[in-house]
């Protein structure tokens, strides 16, 4: 790929896709500003910079000032990956309003919340992408709130990919199935689960992280927006 190296803003970025995306920009010079309750990392030799950015994207006015400072004045966003997200299982039976705030607000509001805080810093040609995930296009037994705050992922993507397209900015999303994370590999489903997936496996987190490389910054992007793409080995089809 050609493109200049550039500065993304990846969140959710200490664990699962979030720090894949992280490696798969350092891997090609960028500078990654890593936000995520727990300070990120980056592997040794890394050719790009990693910035690491303690902050919770339910904080839009905390959020904003860490985001400033360790952005500086002037400089530029070309990528934002909103990856940071929260999946416990609710039922009707189960839910409580604090789970339902914990939810939509880390999965929804985050995601508007990282957005709206480099907002200003986007150019044309500056790209976002919004993790979902199938979940917000087939039901997911057990999993009633998360659905919904990924649904809502997928609409919010759309609006703010008509809302940013006259100053040329795409936005699109990601919607993985299983994917091989720390979190899912301690469910000991995995198993079942790439058994019951028509490509016959689960998804490696670098795979996906290679996405929103695609989708953002990737040689044929920029006639993509609106868009949420569906990463599930055919697991989901729409
Ligand atoms: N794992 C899967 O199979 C799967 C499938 C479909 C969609 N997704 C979605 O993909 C995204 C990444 O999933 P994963 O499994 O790789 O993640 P993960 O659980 O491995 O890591 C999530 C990261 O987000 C951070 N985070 C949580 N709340 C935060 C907050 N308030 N502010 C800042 N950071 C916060 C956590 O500290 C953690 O480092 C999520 O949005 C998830 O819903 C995951």
């Amino acid at each position: 790929m050609s493109s200049p190296a550039g500065t993304a803003v990846v969140t959710g970025a200490a664990s699962g896709m979030g720090r894949s995306t992280v490696e798969a920009f350092l891997r090609r010079g960028w500078t990654v500003v890593a936000v995520d309750l727990v300070a990120s990392t980056a592997p040794a030799g890394s050719p790009g910079t990693l910035i690491p950015v303690v902050a919770d994207v339910r904080d839009r006015d905390a959020l904003t000032t860490a985001l400033d400072a360790a952005l500086g004045p002037d400089r530029a966003v070309e990528v934002v990956a909103n990856i940071a997200g929260v999946y416990p299982p609710t039922t009707l039976d189960t839910y409580d309003e604090a789970t339902y705030r914990r939810i939509f607000d880390i999965n929804v509001l985050g995601v508007l919340n990282v957005t709206a805080a480099v907002r200003g810093r986007l150019r044309e040609g500056s790209s976002v992408v919004n993790f979902a995930s199938t979940d917000a296009f087939t039901v997911s037994p057990g999993q009633l709130l998360y659905g919904a705050s990924k649904a809502a992922v997928v609409m919010l993507t759309k609006s703010l990919a008509l809302e940013l397209a006259p100053a040329r900015i795409r936005v699109n999303g990601i919607a993985p199935g299983w994917v091989a994370t720390p979190g899912n590999a301690a469910t000991g489903r995995m198993d079942a689960a790439a058994a019951s997936i028509p490509l016959g496996r689960v998804a490696q987190p670098e795979e996906i992280a290679e996405w929103v490389w695609l989708l953002s910054v990737g040689e044929h992007a920029a006639f993509i927006t609106g868009e949420t793409l569906m990463l599930s080995g055919g697991a989901a089809m729409r």
